[in-house]
């Protein structure tokens, strides 16, 4: 299991946390082949130039196909299969846990930051002669360019990468994995600041236990997110 990500950006250095901790790690190991480009890499120009006035007026900067297209082909040509090509954009399906399982299947994932208003709709369409195209909101916001966005998709797939998180029994638990949010979490000491720790988790009756966490969980996500079990 060995998964290829590159990310094409016009701020490169947004991406040196992904150095750190688990991912970071899965790097050094080789289970994740993470690499970060610049996107002024293909351009030709004195001043590298990656944006233009829109067709058509309106406000902002447009980036333009050309440094876009060849970046593509670049990465695609080097790619063992067709690669799946992601651009981060509000107006994209939105990011879930179901899309991170999905993409964490993958071999080969590009993502294209976009910046300004965004980039040339018809890089969109080339580029699916070169791979599967995904367009992909973070959710209901507007951010001011990709990167967080894919720093944010990068750690919820790349710890899905089997071997990357070391006990692959912590991502069984986890908020969105049974579709419902996680049970609370405590350790010792076992009253602290006059708080007690629920006494049924210092009873050692497992199957009590389990039921105990269960209703916590529909609890919670009937109090906090009512739409998952709608
Ligand atoms: N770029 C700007 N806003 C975004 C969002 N909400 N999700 C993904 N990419 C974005």
């Amino acid at each position: 299991p060995h998964m290829r990500i590159d990310v094409v950006s016009i701020f490169p250095s947004y991406f040196d946390g992904l150095t750190l901790s688990l991912l970071g790690r899965a790097r050094e190991t080789g289970l994740l082949d993470l690499k970060v480009h610049d996107l002024r890499e293909w351009t030709h120009d004195r001043h590298r130039t990656v944006d233009d006035t829109p067709y058509g007026g309106g406000a902002g900067m447009v980036m333009k196909p050309e440094p876009w297209g060849d970046a593509l082909d670049q990465l695609a040509v080097s790619s063992e299969g067709q690669p799946t090509i992601i651009f981060p954009s509000p107006a994209g399906e939105v990011f879930t846990q179901a899309t991170a399982r999905e993409l964490a299947t993958r071999e080969h994932l590009i993502f294209g930051c976009g910046r300004y208003e965004g980039i040339d709709e018809r890089v969109f369409e080339y580029a699916a002669s070169l791979g599967e195209v995904r367009l992909i909101s973070l959710g209901d916001y507007v951010l001011n360019g990709g990167e967080v966005a894919v720093m944010a998709m990068t750690e919820a797939i790349g710890r899905l990468i089997p071997g990357v998180v070391g006990n692959p029994e912590s991502l069984v638990e986890e908020s969105h994995e049974d579709g419902l949010l996680e049970y609370p979490s405590y350790t010792k000491p076992s009253v602290w600041r006059d708080r007690a720790v629920p006494p049924i988790l210092l009873s050692g009756n497992h199957g009590a236990i389990a039921d105990w966490r269960h209703e916590q969980q529909l609890k919670r996500t009937r109090a906090r997110r009512p739409d998952l079990l709608a």
